[in-house]
């Protein structure tokens, strides 16, 4: 995270210096579910990316490990092919073959100590012809329920074992559990190999633009912390919303939904950096000892059937298509109580935000696709202009744009010219677009060079994930009581009863 006091494992680098890139040291990035939908779309690519802008070092070598009858080349072409497809930075040869040089490929199955013996040769050859210095991260890009095997592999073969002064990481992809038990035992499998500060569990969304700009635009500007609280907002909503449906993810998804996909880590993630207090620095521990206690005093009101809403999309409308509704996907079983859609209220028990109830929602086949933090503003108390005001003005609210068109827009209401006293809602803009040259890195880029450099402030430790399952167990057992979900139609704003959600508490969702 480009916050001060990063830790670097450049010697060249004076950690004080803010303006210098932030170059990993030797070290070699070892990626584990080499043919997945994951590791070619994003991580392949954004490996080149970093190398393209620079910040891997000469020794640099990534490995593969896969069960396909594949030798070195076959894994060249393979990166290749999904650099030239994915990656975001113009393809250059330079930068090309001097990645290339330091592609390896080992062959095998996650059960299969020979295959890790071989892997661990690699690794070791590579430390003396490449000069990667026994510094090595392990990326399991693959199906949870593989984890504790490739951890206890990593163990066994010795992998994971540092020798003094290097260093070994291992890089977790979410879920990490389906509830809190099962995040647990996955926890203790893996804290019994890899010290904490070892394990890296991505949560991309930490890796956005947007989402650190929120920090930025919290701490680092004096106009908004003042009124960042419930004196003044009335109420805050997180949404995510896809126009997608399930695509090719059936097998991953069902029986999964929305609400562990999702809200269980990229929109509880923004709940705390959005509601949690300034932080007394923002290295890895402080930053996150804020999340944690945010996450700590928030809760979901008694009632679950009355402030929590699931659905599952029917058929319908995506752009001018028909489509089908979730039940007739491939994969997906005839009767799936699964939901595409989950909204929660929650509530949190601080003098900050007390009374002032934060809104999450999720959804798959909404009307568009935007992922969003709005803090909704109370109603002014001018008696005079709630009067002439009518309907056309809204509440105040400051929009903190995630994806796509990432930015921040006020929306307040303004006079409209002419001799009569009239108030309409206008809005003012700030796009990454329109103010800056430079480009967003991609969020896994920026997870890749933390994970290699060693910096830990966008992990979720395993605390925040115990936290938030604590928040979400309740709700996912009292929903798997209920059955089927409500069905909404696809291209809407989701079921009727997330609106009546809202309606109980006299507000509703906006429609971004
Ligand atoms: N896709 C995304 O956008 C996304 C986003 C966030 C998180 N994730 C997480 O990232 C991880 C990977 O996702 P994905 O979508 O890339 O999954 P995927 O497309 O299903 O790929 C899984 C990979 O694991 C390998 N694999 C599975 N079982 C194996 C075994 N027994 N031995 C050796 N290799 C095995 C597969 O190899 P074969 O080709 O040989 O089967 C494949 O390379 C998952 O944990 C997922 O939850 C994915």
């Amino acid at each position: 995270m480009s916050l001060p006091a990063a830790q670097s494992a450049n010697p060249l680098r004076d950690p004080r210096d803010r303006r210098l890139p932030r170059i990993a040291g030797s070290c070699g990035l070892v990626m584990f579910g080499v043919t997945g939908d994951l590791a070619r779309k994003k991580l392949m690519p954004a490996v080149y990316d970093l190398a393209n802008r620079g910040l891997l070092p000469p020794a640099f070598a990534l490995t593969g490990f896969a069960r396909r009858e594949w030798g070195r080349e076959d894994f060249e072409n393979v990166v290749y092919e999904s650099v030239k497809q994915h990656a975001r930075t113009p393809f250059r040869e330079e930068t090309w073959e001097q990645l290339s040089s330091g592609i390896r490929f080992v062959q095998g199955t996650f059960d299969d100590p020979a295959a890790f013996e071989r892997l661990r040769e690699t690794v070791e050859e590579l430390d003396a012809e490449r000069g990667t210095d026994g510094n090595h991260a392990f990326y399991l890009s693959i199906p949870p329920s593989a984890f504790p095997q490739v951890v206890r592999s990593l163990a066994d073969s010795g992998l994971s074992a540092p020798r003094e002064g290097t260093w070994r990481r291992v890089v977790i992809e979410k879920p990490f559990g389906h509830n809190l038990e099962s995040a647990d035992e996955l926890d203790a499998i893996v804290s019994e190999v890899f010290p904490p500060d070892a394990v890296f569990r991505i949560d991309h969304y930490l890796g956005k633009e947007t989402v650190q700009n929120l920090l930025a635009l919290r701490f680092a500007n004096q106009l908004f912390e003042p009124i960042w609280n419930n004196q003044y907002i009335d109420h805050v909503q997180i949404t995510m919303a896809e126009d997608i449906g399930i695509g090719s993810r059936a097998g991953y998804y069902d029986g999964i939904g929305q609400a562990r996909d999702v809200i269980q880590n990229h929109l509880l993630q923004l709940f705390a950096l959005t509601a949690m207090e300034e932080p007394a620095t923002f290295d890895a521990h402080d930053l996150r000892l804020e999340k944690e206690k945010v996450l700590r005093a928030a809760s979901v009101p008694r009632d679950i059937s009355a402030h929590t809403a699931r659905g599952q999309y029917a058929a319908g409308w995506r752009g001018g298509e028909l489509v089908g509704g979730f039940l007739d996907e491939d994969g997906i079983a005839p009767d799936s109580e699964t939901e595409t859609y989950a909204a929660i209220r929650l509530d949190v028990r601080n003098r900050r935000w007390a009374g002032t109830p934060f809104y999450l929602r999720a959804g798959k086949r909404l009307g568009r696709r935007v992922t969003e933090i709005a803090l909704v503003f109370k109603k002014a108390p001018s008696p005079y202009f709630q009067e002439i005001a009518g309907t056309d003005v809204g509440n105040n609210a400051l929009v903190i744009r995630v994806q796509p068109d990432e930015g921040v827009t006020l929306r307040f209401g303004s006079k409209v010219p002419g001799t009569a006293m009239e108030v309409r809602d206008v809005t003012m803009d700030f796009a990454y677009g329109n103010s800056f040259t430079e480009s967003s890195p991609e969020a896994y880029e920026r997870l890749i060079l933390d994970v290699l450099l060693g910096d830990p402030p966008l992990f979720p430790r395993h605390e925040e994930v115990q936290l938030s399952w604590k928040l979400l167990d309740p709700v996912l057992e009292h929903w798997s009581r209920q059955g089927q979900p409500e069905p909404y139609r696809s291209g809407t704003w989701g079921p009727v009863g997330a609106d009546l959600m809202m309606e109980r508490d006299g507000r509703t969702w906006r429609r971004p």
